[in-house]
């Protein structure tokens, strides 16, 4: 029988999901000594793919790979053609609308500019307001936007608030609960079932020892 295939989205993600897989019991040695390989087996019965995150859903939505770890974020940005099983619990943060200390984003009566990484996420998220905003994607380093004069805002992940406070900007408005999240391709879940079943609830335990909800 061929591996199940993970995908995990490349750094914390990665890191925090080995860890998993260890407490687990599966022998993670070759993912912590990859050097520079991308696949890599878990245990004698999984193999792991490392990829970037919006990579991880391309390769889960072909079916090339069974599972994937990524983060809620990029699944709301990349819209979600397969299944999302469990909530992970690790990779938390938030998506929240920040702008610069102590000025109102929404005075005035001009249409508002925003910077984001996530321009759908960015879209939906005014779209449920009603309000018409010019969205404009950038790569990283978000914060720079409404520094350089290019937005009035921007829409990004917040973990510890510390890259907006050193940059003078502030959170004007929460948007979303963001975590890692385990995916599965449809087809994978029928024709894999059994084993996919099996190594999900094996995750869901090392996760939430004492339980807890479903996303
Ligand atoms: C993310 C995010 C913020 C920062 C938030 O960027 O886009 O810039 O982390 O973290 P904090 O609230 O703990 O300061 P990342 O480090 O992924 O780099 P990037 O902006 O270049 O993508």
């Amino acid at each position: 029988m061929k591996p199940l295939r993970i995908a995990l989205t490349k750094g914390r993600l990665e890191k925090d999901t080995v860890e998993l897989f260890e407490k687990i019991g599966y022998d993670c040695s070759a993912v912590r000594n990859k050097g520079r390989k991308l696949i890599l087996p878990v245990g004698d019965r999984i193999e792991v793919v490392l990829a970037k995150a919006a990579d991880v859903i391309t390769y889960v939505e072909h079916g090339v790979c069974d599972l994937g770890v990524v983060g809620k974020d990029t699944i709301m940005e990349n819209g979600s053609r397969f299944y999302e099983v469990l909530d992970l619990g690790f990779g938390r943060c938030r998506f929240a609308l920040a702008g610069p200390k102590g000025k109102d984003f929404y005075e005035g009566f001009s249409e508002k500019t925003v910077a984001s990484k996530y321009p759908n996420v960015t879209r939906a998220f005014f779209e449920s307001k009603a309000m018409d905003v010019r969205v404009i994607k950038i790569e990283g380093s978000v914060e720079l936007a409404p520094l350089l004069g290019l937005s009035d805002g921007i829409v990004d992940i917040v973990e510890t608030g510390s890259t907006l406070r050193e940059n003078g900007l502030e959170v004007k408005e929460f948007v979303a609960d963001i975590s890692a999240r385990l995916i599965v391709n449809t087809a994978s879940m029928k024709l894999r079932k059994r084993e996919i079943e099996e190594l999900t609830a094996q995750m869901e335990k090392a996760a939430r020892p004492e339980g807890g909800a479903k996303p």
